[in-house]
């Protein structure tokens, strides 16, 4: 989550050839946390990403983030709390052992960031399953920034922060006697509040339990994910249900992830809309066999903090959870959800540019913004493609993209916009090729 659009499903293809970005001028190895790593063709990361890297937001005390963070640990007491796990990891981590086939696009150099062929910043949170499970850990949570490549706006940022919950049994009579005692303990908790859930069948011909497992076994583990996300929803959520107003509404929605079978989203209502909150499902066998716990099942579920604490501290823009201006930091203590107290609203500044993308080079729109970020930071709020044509007579491709500079902290200038416009244009013309109309 998660994001507004589905997490992980990676819908953009990126197709076409396309300049490598940093071949220009690309430094031989990178400093990264405190060591050196080598770049190759592949290197996409930018000095406004590696900037990032050592914040670490969810530890920060009285961030929303670490209070977000603390109220959910505290929903699962018993469980292992990790929050310190570097963010570099490889290709393999990411994706393989999660079950990701070779062409999922989520694998691809517009889509994710790379240090090198080897080496990338996770996408995900579940990138450490394998290795948190082969620790032995049976019930855990890990909170982590991950990092995707995308567009601008008021609720997309490059970097985000996620939350991986998961437990196991061990799968066999024991194990589920120890499902089914919980799934009483939590239904009960359930029966007595103030919450009405839409579900979907725990297992479905589109949403199928997995070769290897009992299918009695797969309902009573789903069921105990379902019975536990839907009491974490009535701690994060449920605050004005008590209060005797309207219950609070949760909905199961089937889903798709490589390394989930069955698989499902939990979205809420919230101030009249439905918010997707999370993705979950019943872990694929591949990763408990991989990390060496085969004769256990289970499930797992990831959440995007950002999207949840926007939700709960009335949060209206992404920027500001990076924001160092007192006026935001200081509105927060440790372990207390308040509402945001916006403070003024400066002006936008809006600058238009229009070029041709040089002959069979494809400019992905993660490409344009990256440039955009790397050069006006959190000065920019969104990026917006507003034309695109191909040329019927030359076949080149023309892109006009408008981006709306504003800082949330201070009145800027038109000049300023200009200047950061400026440079935008140069970079474009330098890395990419492109001819400015
Ligand atoms: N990692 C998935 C995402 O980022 C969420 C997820 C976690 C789904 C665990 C299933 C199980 O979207």
């Amino acid at each position: 989550m998660v994001r507004p659009r589905p997490p992980l499903s990676f819908p953009r293809l990126s197709v076409g050839r396309r300049l490598s970005a940093l071949a220009h001028g690309r430094p031989s190895s990178l400093e990264l946390l405190g060591n050196r790593y080598p770049t190759d063709s592949v290197t996409n990361l930018t000095p406004a990403i590696i900037a990032k890297l050592p914040l670490r937001l969810h530890t920060r005390p009285s961030h929303p983030l670490n209070t977000l963070r603390t109220l959910i640990e505290s929903h699962y007491p018993d469980f292992a709390h990790l929050s310190s796990l570097s963010p570099l990891v490889s290709p393999y981590k990411n994706f393989d052992e999660l079950s990701f086939p070779q062409d999922h696009p989520g694998r691809a150099v517009t889509d994710s960031y790379y240090v090198n062929k080897d080496l990338m910043l996770r996408t995900h949170t579940s990138a450490h399953e394998v290795e948190v499970f082969r620790r032995g850990e049976d019930k855990w949570l890990l909170t982590a920034d991950v990092y995707r490549r995308d567009e601008i706006d008021g609720s997309h940022y490059p970097v985000f922060h996620q939350m991986e919950g998961a437990r196991i049994f061990s799968a066999d009579a024991a194990g589920m006697k120890e499902v089914e005692e919980d799934n009483a303990r939590l239904r009960h908790h359930l029966a007595q509040a103030n919450i009405v859930i839409e579900d979907v069948p725990h297992i479905s011909v589109s949403n199928p339990n997995q070769e290897t497992h009992d299918p009695l076994h797969s309902e009573l583990v789903a069921q105990n994910l379902k019975l536990s996300l839907n009491s974490l929803m009535l701690t994060l959520f449920g605050g004005a249900s008590e209060r005797g107003s309207a219950p609070l509404r949760v909905r199961w929605i089937e889903a798709y992830f490589p390394f989930t079978s069955p698989s499902f989203e939990v979205e809420v209502f919230f101030r009249g809309k439905w918010l997707e909150i999370l993705g979950s499902g019943v872990v694929r066998q591949a990763t408990l066999d991989t990390a060496n716990v085969p004769n256990k099942m289970g499930w797992a579920f990831g959440l995007g903090l950002e999207r949840i604490a926007m939700i709960l501290y009335s949060i209206p823009d992404i920027r500001l959870f990076w924001s160092t201006d007192e006026r935001f930091i200081s509105q927060f203590t440790d372990r207390e959800i308040t509402t945001f107290q916006p403070y003024s609203k400066y002006p936008s500044c809006f600058k238009d540019v229009s070029f041709w993308t040089p002959q069979g080079v494809t400019l992905h729109e993660n490409d344009f913004c990256d440039v955009v970020r790397d050069v006006a930071g959190d000065l920019v709020e969104d990026v917006k493609q507003i034309d695109s044509f191909i040329h019927p007579k030359t076949n080149r491709t023309s892109l006009c993209y408008r981006v709306n500079y504003r800082s949330m902290d201070r009145s800027m200038s038109n000049e300023e916009a200009n200047e950061m416009q400026l440079q935008v244009v140069s970079r474009l013309q330098e890395q990419f090729g492109v001819e400015i109309r």
